[in-house]
C-alpha cells in the first residue's frame, strides 16, 4: 500500500490535468492510488472516462496483504466490485478492464494519454510487451508515466532475493530512454513510486 505522499502527490498530478488525453492506472488492485488520482482529475473538471486494468483475481499474497490492511478477501475472489465500488465512489466513468495485461489493451480505444500510471508486471516479457502498446500513445511533452514500483527491485534486493534483478525492467527501460524522459518525482523509500514526463516521441531500440 503506497503511503499518503505518494497519495497526494497522485492528488496533485490529478487536478493538474490539461485536457488533452485521458488518465488510466495498470495494476489497479482495489484502488488505492485510482482514488486520489481521479479525486484531483475530478477537481480538474475530467470528463473523460478512466481506463483501468488487473485481472482482479485475489491471489495468495493479495489475501494476505489484504487481511494486514484489516480487509477479509478470499483466494481467487473476483476483486473488480470492490475496485469499482471505491472508484465509484469518486468518479462514474470507468472503463474497468478485467483481464491479462497486455492481452487487455486490445481492447483499448486508442486516445491520447495524459496520465498513466503503471503497477503491474515489473519483469518480462509483460512490462516490455506493455510498455510498447502504450507509449504510442503518449503526448510528448505533457504525459505523466508513473511507475509505481519502479525501485521495488531494491527492496527484494535487501530482502535477500535472488531473482532482485528481474524487477529492473523499469529502470532499464527509462535508462534506455533517458533522452525522451525526465524524473518529476521519486519516492524511492515510501512507496518506491517513481514520476516521469513523456518529453519527447520515442525511437525504438
Ligand atoms: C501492486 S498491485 C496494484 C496496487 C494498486 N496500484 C494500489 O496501489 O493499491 C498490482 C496489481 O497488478 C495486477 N497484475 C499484476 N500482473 C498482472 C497481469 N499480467 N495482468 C493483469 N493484472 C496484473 C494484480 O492483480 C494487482 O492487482
Amino acid at each position: 500500500m503506497s503511503p499518503g505522499v505518494v497519495h497526494d502527490y497522485l492528488r496533485e498530478l490529478g487536478r493538474g490535468w490539461s485536457g488533452q488525453g485521458v488518465a488510466m492506472e495498470v495494476g489497479c488492485w482495489l484502488g488505492a492510488t485510482s482514488v486520489p488520482l481521479l479525486e484531483g482529475l475530478v477537481e480538474a473538471g475530467y470528463n473523460k472516462p478512466f481506463w483501468a486494468f488487473d485481472r482482479w483475481r485475489a491471489n495468495a499474497s493479495e489475501v494476505m496483504k489484504a487481511k494486514a490492511q484489516g480487509q477479509k478477501i478470499s483466494f481467487h475472489q473476483d476483486l473488480q466490485n470492490i475496485y469499482l465500488r471505491n472508484v465509484h465512489s469518486v468518479y462514474d466513468n470507468i472503463i474497468a478492464i478485467k483481464g491479462r495485461i497486455p492481452n487487455t489493451f486490445r481492447s483499448y480505444r486508442p486516445e491520447p494519454i495524459e496520465l498513466c500510471m503503471f503497477d503491474a508486471p515489473k519483469r518480462e516479457p509483460v512490462f516490455g510487451v506493455a510498455v510498447r502498446k502504450l507509449v504510442p500513445h503518449f503526448i510528448p511533452g505533457v504525459t505523466v508515466f508513473g511507475l509505481l514500483d519502479y525501485y521495488f527491485y531494491e527492496r527484494r534486493k535487501n530482502m535477500g532475493f535472488k531473482d532482485w534483478e528481474e524487477f529492473l525492467s523499469p529502470v532499464k527501460f527509462v535508462n534506455d530512454y533517458s533522452d525522451c524522459f525526465t524524473l518529476l518525482r521519486e519516492f524511492p523509500e515510501s512507496g518506491s513510486c517513481a514520476f516521469f514526463k513523456y518529453e519527447k516521441q520515442i525511437s525504438w531500440k
